[in-house]
């Protein structure tokens, strides 16, 4: 088959198995990184960041100046979409988002008439890298997926069980549903003006698909991670499409069939034998490196790593980790990992 581009990440996700993987790093822009700590120091807030292009585009660039990455992913954040539709969203150093909890009155007064020309910085971010990335780079755009921007937009901040939305879903299903509603709306305007603006493919963060009984998963993941998949698709005919439904087990391939997406990310707790034996093998799919091992390094590192190239070896892969990289993480070792993954 002709190669359907000459970016090797893209053609991936497009189901092209290449000799060695592309790689890139969830989270690849953060707080590990030097650089990254001194641009965010010399701006207000992480919000602020986000929406100014010039440092927004900076903090993108900055892995790939120190690594041989496939791609950059947009500097952004899941949360800008609340803050978007006009709840309050802060980022406390050390604590994490902080949201106004959401009711059902808080609900009726999202207002998604301003989200788009609120997002406008974030296009433009886009529509910059676009003109500064060589042309075998991948731009990745993304957003958080429904459920889990829900969890924290109704939480108001992170939790290990999402009990406070996972409780609100079951109690008040009408207002639930209109939530998720106004997400699946705001997520294809969003997504579909990230292309627009230069996007190569996008990933749907589902960071939270994990905690939900079957009915709760069709309902609150697949279902709104489809929607988003089909109204992107009227808006941008096929939109390459990462999805990432953490946690997701057993339900990965119901997943994948429900949504469409044309690549899967796993996360690390998925066993690579069970991916292989329960996915298509001409599906792609992204991982799933624990970000623990990348920490640590050394053989602990490198050995889980082979496993992982040998274990995709047969179908399109895109290394990754199988969550983000946390901020523990040495430099060195993603050096190393990145020199593996390329050279072996
Ligand atoms: O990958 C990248 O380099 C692009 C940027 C990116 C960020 N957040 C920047 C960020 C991406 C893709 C995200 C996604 C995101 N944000 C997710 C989904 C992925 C995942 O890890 O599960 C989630 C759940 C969020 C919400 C969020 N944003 C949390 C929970 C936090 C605080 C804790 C943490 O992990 O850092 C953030 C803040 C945030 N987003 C930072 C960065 C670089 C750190 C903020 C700072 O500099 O103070």
């Amino acid at each position: 088959m002709a190669p359907v581009t000459h970016k090797p990440l893209l053609a991936t996700v497009l189901g092209q198995r290449q000799e060695r993987p592309p790689i890139w790093i969830m989270r690849q822009a953060g707080r590990y990184l030097p650089e990254y700590r001194q641009t965010r120091a010399q701006t207000g807030g992480f919000l602020e960041l986000c929406y100014t292009p010039e440092l927004a585009v900076e903090v993108t660039l900055q892995p790939l100046r120190r690594f041989d990455l496939d791609a950059a992913i947009l500097f952004s954040d899941i949360l800008v979409i609340p803050d978007a539709l006009g709840q309050s969203v802060r980022f406390a150093t050390g604590e994490g988002p902080l949201l106004e909890p959401l009711d059902e009155k808080g609900i009726d007064s999202l207002d998604r008439d301003r989200a788009m020309s609120h997002l406008a910085p974030v296009f433009e971010t886009l529509r910059r890298l676009r003109a500064a990335l060589p042309a075998e780079k991948t731009l990745i755009g993304f957003c958080g997926a429904p459920w889990t921007v829900a969890t924290y937009m109704l939480g108001g901040r992170g939790s290990p069980d999402q009990w406070t939305a996972r409780r609100f879903a079951l109690e008040h299903p009408e207002a639930f549903d209109k939530l998720i509603d106004i997400l699946v709306d705001t997520s294809i305007d969003y997504l579909a003006g990230q292309f627009e603006a230069g996007a190569d493919v996008v990933q749907l963060f589902e960071s939270w698909a994990l905690n939900l009984d079957d009915a709760s998963f069709a309902r609150q993941v697949m279902e709104p991670n489809r929607r988003i998949v089909e109204g992107l698709r009227q808006r941008v005919p096929d939109a390459p499409v990462i999805g990432f439904p953490r946690g997701a087990a057993g339900n990965l391939r119901r997943f994948s069939e429900a949504t469409g997406v044309n690549a899967l990310g796993i996360d690390f707790a998925t066993p690579i034998e069970f991916v292989n034996a329960h996915l298509p093998p001409e599906l792609a799919v992204q991982g799933n490196l624990d970000p623990l091992r990348l920490v640590v390094g050394g053989e602990a590192m490198e050995r889980q790593a082979r496993a992982i190239i040998q274990g995709f070896a047969n179908r399109p892969h895109i290394f990754n980790l199988g969550h983000g990289i946390v901020p523990e993480t040495p430099i060195a070792h993603v050096e190393r990992l990145v020199e593996l993954v390329k050279r072996g």
